[in-house]
């Protein structure tokens, strides 16, 4: 069996040549006289018609065919019938008319119609992985994914990136996450982790003078899953020697450039806009802004000062924040919609949410705590006008910002203010150092090998390691690459200044000795003649589910696992032999069901 060419690939320009096809039924329509076979592969469909005029055993045969079957054609491409023709189809213009049927292999019946695969339920299409990515919309995302990392290597190749790999079977890393560990048989007790990216083995390439590494790389987290997260992710990872933030910036830039263009057809503009982490957070509530609409943030501290509203005084008292953002043309919702919308912003954790309209002047049950003139103010600031609502939340600063940036991203969604397109940002100036309660101790943000600003260096060398004020106010050489609200890439210029190191060690209350037993490879390698470098890394699946519109990165992947790490084809993770455990000294006292 030979195929001359993919089904997709019939034109006009055919008709008239003998052609052999192959592929899968996707739909069969009886005309008693005429079988009308859709066949489908890669590239696409066309039109098979079985015809007794053409060969009674053929159009015999295709009686018996049923969906998803294999089957190779061959026969004359025509013109189809004036009337008949499929605009919608590239192929829509011709038609093969069969002279000889193969059936390669028939398929059981279908767990779900391949036509109205895109309502299966989620649960089914994962447990039939090999049918879902037979669908033309997987195909496509799976052919894009291909086209993407093409690109990238022939990008990086072409600036003199070395693609190398690093260990699977490794130490802990320092992302922050929950490793995922795997015994050793032949080192009882002890375990590797699956690495969260391959941060320190790409550090060490560039002390081993490696000078560009690149490296298109399966990591793992063992962390809550969610839409754009995944257990087992792809990055694509890389590191350069003797640079600063501008070249990595600079580099990454030309990369998504190159990418939009070759693989997307879609021109963007470099620089990319660039935002602080502060100016980030007061704007947008969060440090991964979709700039695609308005709807800022505004502090209001001030303007509530000025009234006696006991919920606003409170808060500005126990150092918390008032900030507002304006719900355009919201003036007219009823009073149930803003109690729904109160308990939206309940379910984000705010503890309530106070609201003023515009509307022939100030309509709110706070209104009577503000003089005029501070309305006023207040609506100026927001750029409130008659037939807006002005959205109001006060508390601790990490609520405060993390409801009112849901709040915002609801709302946009809602009053239809997202703008197509593909909107990058950087953010830059993250803090060093994040206070984390539970520990009681200062961790990096980044990680514990990302350098401070220039400018903070002495701050952070001599400054008192008591005064949380200066630590938290420290910046680092951190950055973030946005895409439409989603963080899609970040990285940072490292330490290659042991005083540097040592210090950041200390300042996260990380003793000499537990810094060496966890990254003492790092720290040995740096001693040797480190150059200044520094990298990112971006989630490839996350670029691409947005550069395909897909609403989850499980549709750019083609084995994905569920929101609990399961895999629902394999039946990853289940119950092992008892002799493996004991192959490895592993006790469980854990009953398990095995799943279905
Ligand atoms: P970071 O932890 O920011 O940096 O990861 C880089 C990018 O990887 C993507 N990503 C994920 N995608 C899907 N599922 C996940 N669970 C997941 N976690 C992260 C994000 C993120 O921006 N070693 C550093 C990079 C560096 O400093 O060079 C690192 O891993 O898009
Ligand atoms: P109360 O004084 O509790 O009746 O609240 C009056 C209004 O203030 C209601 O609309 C509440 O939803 C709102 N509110 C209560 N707490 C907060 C808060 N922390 N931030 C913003 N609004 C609040």
């Amino acid at each position: 069996m030979k195929r001359d060419r993919y089904c997709g690939e019939i034109r006009e320009t055919d008709i008239g040549s003998t052609t052999t096809l192959a592929g899968w039924v996707f739909r069969r329509r009886d005309h008693g006289g005429l079988i009308f076979i859709d066949l489908r592969d890669r590239s696409g469909l066309c039109q098979a018609v079985f015809s007794p005029d053409v060969s009674r055993d053929a159009h015999d045969a295709a009686h018996d065919l049923r969906a998803e079957y294999v089957i190779a054609v061959t026969g004359e491409i025509r013109k189809r019938p004036e009337g008949t023709e499929n605009p919608n189809l590239p192929t829509g213009m011709a038609e093969m008319y069969v002279k000889d049927l193969t059936v390669l292999n028939e398929a059981a019946p279908l767990p779900y119609s391949m036509e109205e695969a895109a309502d299966a339920g989620e649960a089914l299409r994962l447990r039939h992985r090999y049918l879902d990515l037979r669908r033309p919309e997987m195909q496509q995302n799976i052919m894009i994914r291909h086209k993407i990392t093409k690109q990238v290597r022939d990008y990086l190749d072409d600036k003199g990136f070395l693609e190398i790999e690093t260990p699977m079977l490794t130490k802990s890393t320092p992302e922050g996450a929950r490793d995922y560990l795997v015994p050793s048989r032949l080192n009882p007790g002890h375990f590797y982790a699956l690495p969260q990216s391959p941060q320190l083995f790409k550090q060490i390439l560039m002390v081993a003078g490696m000078e560009k590494y690149f490296q298109i790389v399966k990591c793992f987290r063992d962390e809550d899953l969610r839409a754009d997260r995944q257990p087992e992710f792809t990055q694509i990872d890389l590191e350069m020697s003797f640079v600063d933030r501008k070249d990595v910036i600079g580099l990454t830039e030309g990369l998504l450039q190159e990418l939009l263009k070759k693989v997307m057809d879609v021109d963007i503009e470099t620089p990319f806009p660039r935002l602080s982490y502060q100016e980030s957070m007061e704007r947008f509530g969060n440090d991964k802004p979709d700039l695609r609409f308005g709807l800022e943030l505004r502090d209001m501290a001030d303007l509530a000062a000025r009234g006696t509203f006991k919920v606003f005084l409170d808060a500005l008292q126990s150092g918390g924040l008032v900030k507002a953002i304006n719900g355009k043309g919201m003036a007219g919702i009823s009073r149930k919609d803003v109690d729904l919308l109160t308990q939206e912003a309940l379910s984000f954790g705010a503890k309530g949410l106070a609201w003023i309209k515009v509307k022939n002047g100030f309509e709110s049950p706070i209104a009577k705590f503000f003089a005029e003139d501070v309305l006023k103010e207040m609506a100026g600031r927001l750029g409130a006008e008659d037939g807006d609502m002005m959205l109001f939340v006060a508390d601790k600063p990490k609520v405060t910002y993390d409801v009112l940036s849901r709040l915002r991203l609801e709302l946009g969604k809602r009053l239809n203010l997202i703008q197509p397109g593909y909107n990058f940002v950087w953010i830059t100036d993250f803090p060093l150092l994040e206070w984390d309660d539970d520990e009681g101790r200062f961790q990096a943000m980044h990680h514990p090998f990302t350098a401070p600003l220039d400018e903070d260096v002495a701050k952070m060398l001599e400054g008192d390691i008591t005064d949380h004020m200066l630590l938290g106010s420290l910046r680092a050489k951190a950055y973030d690459v946005v895409l439409n609200g989603f963080e899609i890439g970040g990285g940072s210029i490292r330490i290659h200044n042991q005083n540097v190191q040592r210090r950041m060690f200390e300042l996260m209350n990380i003793s000499e000795e537990d810094a060496r037993a966890k990254f003492g490879f790092l720290l040995d390698a740096l001693q040797y003649g480190a150059p200044p470098h520094g990298g990112l890394a971006l989630g490839l699946d996350r670029l691409i589910m947005l550069l395909v519109g897909a609403t989850s990165i499980r549709d750019v992947i083609a084995f994905p696992k569920t929101q609990k790490a399961f895999c629902m084809m394999s039946g990853a993770p289940s119950v092992v032999e008892p002799k493996q455990l004991k192959e490895l000294h592993i006790k469980t006292d854990v009953v398990v069901e095995e799943k279905s």
